[in-house]
């Protein structure tokens, strides 16, 4: 499970470090050392003249890795690893060729072996051949937005802009493990449904595109629109190469224009994701990145700016160290008011989760509380909130991790469903609660109520309506006298352990408190490839990655050590979110 991590994090380490990497002063295109990347005079080309919108690249999973360039005009335009079926492939990527329309492609791989054969089965196409199945393979979730080709990891540039909401991911368009690092990019007007739209940002000179961030920028504090049509602008790493903080704008969110240098040079080593907010008292920006200190100290860098493009470092709050991952990676940083109180807090976030509480003057960052535990569940990661949501809610989808990789599948891994973050008071202090959105009501499909059920000791109940692959399920239970609860939903077992207030899931643990009145609320979204599990009023967000077979359905609760009460169970079977 871990390993895709692994191999990830072995690709980093390899990266080189800082010596190598400070960006030269005046920004110099690299070009030529990376994005040239054959280096075998006589590797085999492929010449076509582009005529149709895709090139379509046969790739068989698991197969060697072949390094691909394309020029055009002898320019290369674009380089990518992708494991080049040699026989029957197992799917097609799928390159937008259109902006190069009546001009010469030269293909060629710098494979040691590759021979031209390799390259005969890349053809052109106007049509999606695959559109009947895609989104509709029996491996996919049913309501997580997962791409519809290669793979993806982290959620970037969450933004509202223009009536849409938009969804960046770090994105492999050319194979189903982590590599080739793009922005893909999909619109949806709900949260819910989502229309893939193409890459918004492709490799190049200075690095492939790592996660990042975006904004409205309302006032056009950077110039690159106008105040009557203010420019969405999303930042980036590019990693890899330069880390560097890169910056690429748009005004009609679809086409993404990168602006001509780094706007943040690099700090230190393979240092990456900023995350962009407008501090409003102060009327400038903030920027925070994770920045690697020596020893293996994680650090987050607060930099400011008035109009985007050029940055100042403001201040630096230390995380763990090594492989205490407290603010490792992909920070995120929001104002949430507190629930029933006229106080407003921040919130620092690493890609793990755990968060701090604290203060912020626009410069400088003091927590107050540090080290929470933000989700409880296993393989929840990288999660970013919205920008300008419209109700103004604070609204977060993570990478949630999948095993979707397996029988020649053409897409791998997805996202959380969307949650809404909340500040609620408990007898601790402030902390941060998540409940799924409530657009997800209008993916109910059949609904089954039922009221004041006896769970008598050792007796199963067995619900009704449970009939289904997506399910969302929720309950309010009363042990009473019994020493633990099992809900076994779609053949995983949820197990509470009443005295320790304790829910156990597929070897997961975390506590769940019972309410004053002695009672475990509950809510389940069951989908293919795992549970979303909601407890104590969201306080406990407990996420299990699983892949559940298609014949196992159904929901049962027993009652052990003594008799238990169902107060209220809801089960409601969900509609897919695929066309
Ligand atoms: C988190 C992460 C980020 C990086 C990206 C690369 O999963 O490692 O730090 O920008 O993935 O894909």
């Amino acid at each position: 499970m871990k390993k895709n991590k692994w191999i990830k994090l072995a690709i980093m380490a390899t990266l080189p470090m800082a010596s190598t990497l400070a960006l030269p002063a005046k920004p110099v295109i690299l070009a030529g050392q990376k994005i040239v990347i054959n280096d075998r005079n006589d590797a085999p080309v492929k010449t076509i003249t582009a005529e149709k919108k895709w090139l379509l690249l046969p790739v068989k999973n698991g197969a060697p890795k072949q390094k691909i360039e394309i020029r055009v005009q002898g320019k290369p335009v674009r380089a990518f690893d992708i494991e080049l079926a040699k026989g029957q492939p197992d799917w097609y990527a799928y390159l937008d060729i259109s902006t190069w329309k009546g001009q010469q492609l030269e293909i060629t791989s710098n494979d040691e072996k590759a021979v031209s054969a390799d390259l005969d089965a890349i053809k052109q196409e106007d049509r999606e051949l695959d559109a009947q199945q895609s989104y509709h393979e029996p491996n996919r979730g049913l309501f997580h937005f997962s791409p519809k080709r290669g793979w993806n990891n982290d959620p970037n540039g969450l933004v509202y802009y223009k009536g849409e909401y938009h969804l960046f991911f770090q994105h492999n368009p050319y194979g189903v493990q982590w590599g080739n690092m793009h922005w893909g990019h999909a619109v949806s007007k709900d949260l819910i449904h989502w229309t893939e739209v193409g890459e918004a940002l492709y490799p190049d000179s200075y690095g492939t595109m790592f996660s990042g961030s975006g904004v409205v920028d309302v006032d056009n504090t950077s110039g690159l629109g106008t105040t009557s049509n203010p420019p969405m602008v999303v930042f980036y790493t590019a990693g890899e190469q330069s880390w560097t903080q890169g910056m690429a704008y748009s005004t009609d969110g679809r086409k993404f224009t990168k602006f001509d240098r780094p706007v943040v040079p690099n700090i230190k080593r393979d240092n990456r994701d900023p995350k962009v907010i407008w501090y409003a008292p102060g009327k400038h920006w903030v920027m925070v990145v994770w920045v690697p200190e020596a020893n293996d100290q994680h650090s987050m860098h607060f930099l400011t700016s008035t109009n985007l493009k050029d940055w100042k470092e403001a201040s630096v709050l230390k995380g763990g160290i090594g492989n205490d991952r407290y603010l490792f990676e992909c920070p995120e940083f929001f104002e949430l008011p507190v629930e029933g109180t006229q106080e407003k807090k921040w919130i620092l976030t690493g890609a793990n989760s755990q968060y701090a509480i604290g203060s912020f003057d626009g410069q400088t960052f003091v927590p107050e509380i540090e080290r929470l535990n933000g989700q409880r569940g296993r393989d929840f990661y990288a999660s970013q909130t919205y920008n300008n949501e419209p109700n103004g809610r604070r609204i977060e989808i993570g990478w949630w991790r999948t095993h979707t990789d397996g029988n020649g599948s053409k897409f791998n891994q997805s996202m959380s469903i969307p949650l809404e973050l909340k500040l609620v008071q408990t007898p601790k202090g402030p902390r941060l609660s998540r409940t799924p959105i409530k657009e997800l009501n209008n993916l109910r499909e059949n609904h089954q109520n039922v009221s004041a059920v006896n769970l008598k000791n050792g007796q199963l109940f067995t619900a009704k309506g449970a009939d289904a692959e997506a399910l969302e399920i929720r309950t309010t239970l009363t042990p009473s006298n019994a020493s633990s609860i099992h809900i076994t939903v779609r053949g995983v077992d949820i197990f509470y352990n009443v005295a320790e207030q304790e829910l156990s899931v597929d070897g997961v643990s975390a506590r769940a408190e019972l309410s004053d009145k002695g009672k475990l609320d509950l809510i389940l979204y069951v989908d293919r490839t795992g549970l979303e599990i909601f407890a104590d009023q969201g306080l406990l967000f407990m996420p299990i990655n699983k892949n559940i077979p298609a014949e196992n359905k159904g929901l049962t609760l027993k009652a052990t050590g003594g008799d238990a009460q169902c107060d209220q169970l809801n089960v409601y079977t969900l509609k897919s979110i695929w066309p």
